[in-house]
């Protein structure tokens, strides 16, 4: 195999890159994009991957999520701050019920490429290029949103700086104390049966303290108590990003990508001689791989050799996205293979990709019973082959959205009109999400039973 350099991609076939119209404001942006500062530094990596190596002995949970893509529209405090809320407070009902400590990963701060299944779009006999994400296009339908703009390169950093800059304000600067849980429920879920349900949930946590602080227990001692670890993961999609944003570790010589904690390779982007592919195997990052219904074990092995010849403890993470029907038959065959071949990843389940349907009124829309059931689905197949069900993403937001239908704020079709937001991708909104991990905090605990797994309140 020849040397890797941050570019030698570039000698690969690259699926979903736009064409560049203006090849000399690309060139422009990625100088510009290379001299500036990384977002994040390799010793969080290396702190990653001790977490989800802990993962992997089926010590702790992941949990990962965020928008399907991010938007340049949504500034300001409060689209980072929902998300981050609802993902603590899900963190909060897994680690409880399971007694597990659970790793916290956002789709955040740099999810703004989307990888699409045709080129072009056409409405009403106009034909233009598709929306790629913000990183590359714009969303409306005219020409001119629509031809790929690499100045966009340039905003998608700065827009994924101050996302980051607030995420680690609210990971460190007190919002996430355990002291302060009854402030992380939205006002649209605190009188909702998802919200008395946290509530709850949060009394007990804050008798808990109480009561240790009582016994002598010194909290202001606790630093854990008072602060989460909170990491970053986009898919590694636009690889004249990815390429400028690639630093090198003084500390090891190695390259690493410093854009975010963790990069996925996409079910359309994972071709074993692709460009995708050879990028992501010669940095230093967690690496994940979204593996669909028609991912064959000898793939996902050749893709393993590929991307983590040393089998470094917390590297790589399969997230399969196999859909409710498909994922009983799909999900088994690989477990068992990676198993047999003695290879120990992060096993997790992204619930929503493989359940998106169309709504009779014209919406892409997902069903909260189907998410459910792949997520069960995806715990019972674990189950079966003696491995470990070791995490969960999804695409959600903590805002009063309209995109999935279902759970038990019962959204129907005709609901699906009022808030319909997303960028792309339906989302879970808060009330579901949380409804979510109440459902799920059983399956884990009784996965995990024996190991100090507590009952919810009903
Ligand atoms: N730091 C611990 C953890 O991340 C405990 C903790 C503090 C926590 N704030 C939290 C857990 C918010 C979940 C949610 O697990
Ligand atoms: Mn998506």
């Amino acid at each position: 195999m020849q040397s890797w350099t941050p570019f030698s991609w570039r000698r690969h076939k690259a699926l979903q890159l736009p064409a560049y119209p203006d090849a000399q404001g690309l060139q422009g942006a990625e100088a510009r994009l290379s001299s500036l500062a990384p977002l994040i530094f390799p010793g969080e990596i290396t702190q990653l991957k001790e977490r989800l190596a802990s993962v992997a002995r089926g010590e702790a949970f992941l949990l990962q999520g965020g928008d399907c893509a991010e938007s340049f529209d949504e500034v300001g405090q409060m689209p980072v701050e929902s998300t981050f809320r609802v993902i603590l407070q899900m963190a909060v009902v897994l680690t409880y019920a399971a007694a597990c400590p659970v790793i916290k990963v956002g789709r955040i701060a740099g999810q703004f490429a989307k990888p699409r299944s045709s080129e072009t779009e056409t409405v009403g006999g106009v034909t233009l290029p598709s929306y790629r994400g913000d990183i590359i296009n714009g969303a409306e339908f005219n020409a001119a949103a629509r031809a790929p703009d690499p100045q966009r390169l340039l905003t998608a950093y700065s827009h994924s700086a101050a996302t980051l800059n607030l995420l680690r304000a609210l990971a460190q600067g007190g919002f996430a104390d355990l002291h302060r849980v009854h402030g992380w429920t939205a006002d649209f879920v605190r009188r909702s049966p998802q919200g008395e349900k946290f509530e709850e949930l949060a009394g007990r946590i804050t008798q808990s303290l109480a009561f240790m602080e009582a016994c002598g227990f010194d909290a202001a001692r606790a630093p854990q108590l008072h602060a989460v670890e909170f990491y970053t993961s986009h898919e590694a999609l636009h690889l004249h990003y990815e390429e400028a944003l690639t630093r090198l570790d003084e500390q090891t010589g190695r390259a690493y990508g410093a854009s975010a904690h963790m990069l996925w390779l996409g079910e359309r982007t994972r071709v074993i001689e692709g460009a995708h592919v050879e990028y992501l195997r010669g940095i230093d990052n967690v690496i994940g791989i979204k593996l669909g219904p028609s991912a064959a074990p000898a793939d996902v092995l050749a893709l393993l050799d590929r991307l983590d010849p040393d089998q470094q403890p917390g590297r790589i993470v399969l997230i399969a996205r196999m859909g409710s029907g498909k994922i009983h038959e799909a999900l088994p065959p690989l477990l068992r293979a990676v198993r047999d071949a003695g290879r120990k990843p992060v096993w997790c389940c992204d619930p929503m990709h493989g359940n998106t349907v169309t709504s009779s009124n014209g919406y892409k829309t997902r069903d909260f019973g189907r998410i459910l059931d792949e997520v069960r689905g995806f715990f019972a197949a674990h189950a079966k082959e003696g491995t470990y069900p070791g995490g969960l993403h999804f695409e959600l937001t903590g805002q009063d959205v309209t995109e999935c239908r279902g759970g038990a704020q019962a959204l129907g079709d005709d609901a699906l009109a009022e808030r319909y937001r997303t960028a792309c991708d339906p989302r879970l909104n808060g009330s579901q999400s949380l409804e979510l991990a109440f459902l799920i905090a059983g399956v884990l605990a009784s996965a995990r039973s024996g190991k100090g797994a507590r009952t919810l309140p009903d």
